[in-house]
Formats: C-alpha cells, structure tokens, sequence
C-alpha cells in the first residue's frame, strides 16, 4: 500500500470518528438496542449454553435491550481458519454502518491459538470487549501493550476456575508443603499457572490433567506416586473426584502420610469408598439469596454444571448489555459507532473510542438493575486485576467406611490472585 492511501485512511477514519461522536452527542436519543458479537471456541458448552440461556431471558424479558446478536464458533486449534471466520462474518456487520453494526463482543474462549486471535482482532478494530479469556497480567499476549484509549473498553474478567486454583498457592505457604501433586479436569485451564502458580514457593511440584478411564487413573496415581509426591489437590467436578480417591482409597493412599485437597466449582461434598480419609475441601459458599435465583434458573435448565461457571457466564452477559445499554442512553456510546472492517485494518487504524467502559460497567454493578445470579464482579484498574467476586467455604471433611462422620468448617476464602486464606486455618494447621 503506497504511503498517500494510508496518509489518506488515517485522515478519512479521524475525520469520520470525529464527526460521529460530535454528531451522537448533540443528537441525545434516548437508550437503543445492543448488538453483540460472540465468540466463543467450538468445546466451550458451558459459555455456549450460558450465554445463550442469558440471552433468551433478556429477550423474554426485556425484547427492546438486544438488537442483532452474531455468534462466532471457532475451532482454537486452528488460528488462521478463527480469523478468517470472524473476520467475514465482522466485515459483513459493518459494511453497510449504521445502527446495527456490533457494539460489544462477548468474548468466551478460554486460551489457546483462537483466544490469541480473538485478542489480535479485537484490539486492531476497537470493538468494546469483555472477554473472559484464562490468564494473569499480562498472560494475554495480544493484549499486553494496548493503548489508553484501548485499557478502558477491551476488558478481561478473570472467571472462577481462574482463582480457585491461587488457593494451593495460599495453602503451600501457609503449611509449608513441600511436594504436591495437582489434578485438574476440563473445568480448569492451567495453561497461564504451570509457570506462575508455585512460582518462589518451595513446594516440589507437579500439574497434570486428570484421566478419564478408572484404568488410566490408576496408572497416573501410580506414577504421581513414583515421584514421590504425597500431597494431592483435585480441582474437579464430584465425579472426577470420587474416581481419584477411589482408587487411592484402594493403592492405600489415604492414610496419615498423604494429604487429600479438593476444590469444587459446585455446591457438592465429597463422596468416596474410602475406609478413613481426612480431605480439606473447598466449595463455592453459597447465600440464601443465590440458592433461590439458583435453582429458579436450574430448574429451567439454564445453568449447566458447574455452577459457578455458567452463573459467571450468564451473570457478565447480562451486565455487559446494561452497561452498553447505560452508555447509548448517556451518551458516551456512539449512536451509530464507525468501525473498521478487517481489510481495512493497516497497523494503525483503530478507531479512538473515547469509552470508558470499565466505568460503565462499574456504575452499572451499583445500579439496582444488576442482580448477579450467584457471584458478583470485582473491578481493578487493568486487565488481570478484574474478576469473579465470590467467596469459597472451607471444611475439613472426614469420611469413613464410605460415609461423611465429620464436616468441620474451617472459615472461608475470598477467592483471588495472592488472596490470603484465614488465621482459622491454622486450626487444621496445627492438628
Ligand atoms: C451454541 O451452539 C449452537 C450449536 O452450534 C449454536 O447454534 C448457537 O449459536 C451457540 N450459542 C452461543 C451463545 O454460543
Ligand atoms: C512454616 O514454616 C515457617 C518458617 O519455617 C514457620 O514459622 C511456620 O510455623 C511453619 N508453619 C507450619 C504450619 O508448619
Ligand atoms: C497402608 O499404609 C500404612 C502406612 O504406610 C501401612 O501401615 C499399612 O500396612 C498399609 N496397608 C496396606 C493394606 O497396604
Ligand atoms: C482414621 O485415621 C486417623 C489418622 O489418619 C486416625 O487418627 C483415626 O484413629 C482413624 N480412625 C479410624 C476409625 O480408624
Ligand atoms: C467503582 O465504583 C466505586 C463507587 O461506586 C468506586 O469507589 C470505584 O473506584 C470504582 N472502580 C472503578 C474501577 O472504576
């Protein structure tokens, strides 16, 4: 491309998001319809039916809040096909301008090449985004160096499955364990922690991902113990769980020598045929108030397993909607907002928003039209500081000859990155 054709882009986008904004903000009009871009990866069933549960209630409930809803399913393997993907189905929705072209995109993939992609994209277009991508500061790479107009509408929120996981953290260092070994099942991405997670902690360590078959089970516990490690973290659904303790129950690794964690993303207790095993176990805690929107919305089938999962899903949908919707009616959201295709991306053609949707989001949470299903949303100043807001229970779970003769609960923890647990651990501490 000559230098005149892009000197000649740059000028034309200036000019046209200029007399956009300046337009939109003489012409006040009252709140519109959101449009919503989706991506979400081809295995993401719990974002996919949340999302789409989300969706269909705000329709039910208020038609006049969503205007065009595009979904994007990609296959995160596959880098170079995801853009593609997104990108026709991007070009297209704005093509033609207008009210209708996209004004947020839900980003729901988890990690991986596709998420990458999905970060490429959104920052070269500047669409206003709330992704819920896996990662720690900086772990999303397309997204390290982004500008200030940019910091304030492409958000990342990090999801319960990416806090759960800081609690073996917490508990390395407070019970000086030195080896342990962590089990993870598809709930959990541990793509951003095998680097992080123990980093400056003593703790011997390895992260593996749970099988499926009892046969390969077996062989795994087999070979976690080889290394000689001793101390096992489950962060698996219930069935996962009793699978593991199981067949440890029948290698004899559940006497005092071991030490048994588990971290569940439902409101579940452990089960096992385990003759004497003592597990600490973490599990969402769960209010009065949750329990009842909880089971309205599982009784209708729109929270899939687990629970804490799809609520975050469902929850930041629908706040991601009312806080666009808050910005078309104030204003600081474009009426008709110009964007860029994909073709006509040179390098340096973002659009300048001038959004603080971060704020928005936030003003929407303290406005009585939020009500989160189950936990609640906590805003930072940059990405890898916002996140989930919910709290974990902690118990001290005896089972014996297969039944559970004691559950003494221990306290809670504010799940978080470098949230320290309690000073009532220090009960189980010094047992
Ligand atoms: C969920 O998956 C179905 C089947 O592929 C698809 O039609 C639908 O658009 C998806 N919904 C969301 C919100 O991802
Ligand atoms: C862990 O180690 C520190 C320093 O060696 C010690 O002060 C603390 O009491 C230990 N904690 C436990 C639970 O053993
Ligand atoms: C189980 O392990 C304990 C402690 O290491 C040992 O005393 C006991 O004999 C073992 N039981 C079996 C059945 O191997
Ligand atoms: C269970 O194991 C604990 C120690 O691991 C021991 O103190 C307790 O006596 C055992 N209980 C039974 C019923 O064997
Ligand atoms: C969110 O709003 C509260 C007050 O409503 C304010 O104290 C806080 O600083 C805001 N946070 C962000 C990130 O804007």
């Amino acid at each position: 491309m000559n230098q005149h054709w892009v000197l000649f882009i740059l000028t034309y986008v200036a000019i046209h998001v200029v007399g956009q904004q300046r337009k939109q903000q003489s012409i006040p009009k009252g709140p519109r319809s959101i449009n919503l871009f989706v991506i979400n990866d081809e295995n993401n069933d719990v974002a996919n039916r949340s999302v789409g549960n989300s969706l269909k209630n705000i329709r039910d409930k208020h038609p006049e809040w969503l205007g065009n809803v595009l979904i994007v399913k990609i296959n995160g393997a596959e880098p170079h096909e995801a853009l593609e993907k997104i990108c026709s189905t991007w070009d297209k929705a704005v093509r033609n301008g207008g009210p209708n072209v996209p004004d947020l995109l839900l980003d729901m993939t988890r990690s991986g090449f596709g998420a990458e992609t999905v970060n490429s994209f959104t920052s070269a277009v500047g669409i206003p985004t709330l992704s819920t991508q896996f990662g720690q500061i900086d772990d999303l790479r397309h997204w390290r160096d982004l500008t200030d107009d940019k910091k304030l509408y492409l958000i990342q929120v990090m999801q319960p499955a990416d806090l759960i996981p800081d609690a073996i953290r917490q508990l390395s260092i407070q019970m000086n364990i030195s080896n342990a070994a962590i089990i993870f099942d598809d709930n959990f991405i541990m793509d951003h922690k095998y680097k992080s997670l123990l980093v400056n902690v003593p703790t011997r360590h390895v992260i593996v991902k749970s099988k499926n078959t009892k046969k390969q089970i077996d062989e795994q516990l087999t070979r976690i113990r080889s290394l000689d490690l001793v101390n096992f973290f489950i962060l698996s659904n219930d069935k996962v769980l009793t699978s593991i303790l199981d067949d440890a129950e029948a290698k004899n690794f559940t006497n005092k020598k071991y030490g048994w964690y588990g971290f569940s993303l439902d409101d579940v207790d452990p089960k096992c045929d385990c003759k004497n095993i003592t597990i600490l176990f973490f599990k969402p805690k769960i209010t009065t108030l949750n329990q009842q929107r909880i089971s309205e919305l599982t009784t209708k089938g729109s929270l899939p397993k687990p629970i804490l999962t799809s609520a975050f899903y469902y929850d930041l949908t629908k706040l991601g909607v009312l806080a666009m919707r808050l910005s078309t009616e104030d204003g600081s959201w474009p009426y008709e907002p110009p964007h860029i295709t994909c073709n006509e991306y040179n390098g340096n053609n973002t659009p300048i928003r001038n959004f603080d949707f971060l704020k928005q989001l936030n003003k929407t949470m303290t406005n009585n039209d939020f009500q989160p299903t189950f936990a609640s949303f906590y805003w930072g100043r940059k990405n890898g500081q916002h996140h989930a807001k919910f709290d974990m229970k902690v118990s001290l779970i005896v089972i014996d000859n297969g039944n559970t003769i004691s559950t003494d609960e221990l306290g809670t923890w504010e799940a978080g990155i470098d949230s320290p647990l309690k000073v009532t651990y220090y009960i189980y501490l010094t047992i």
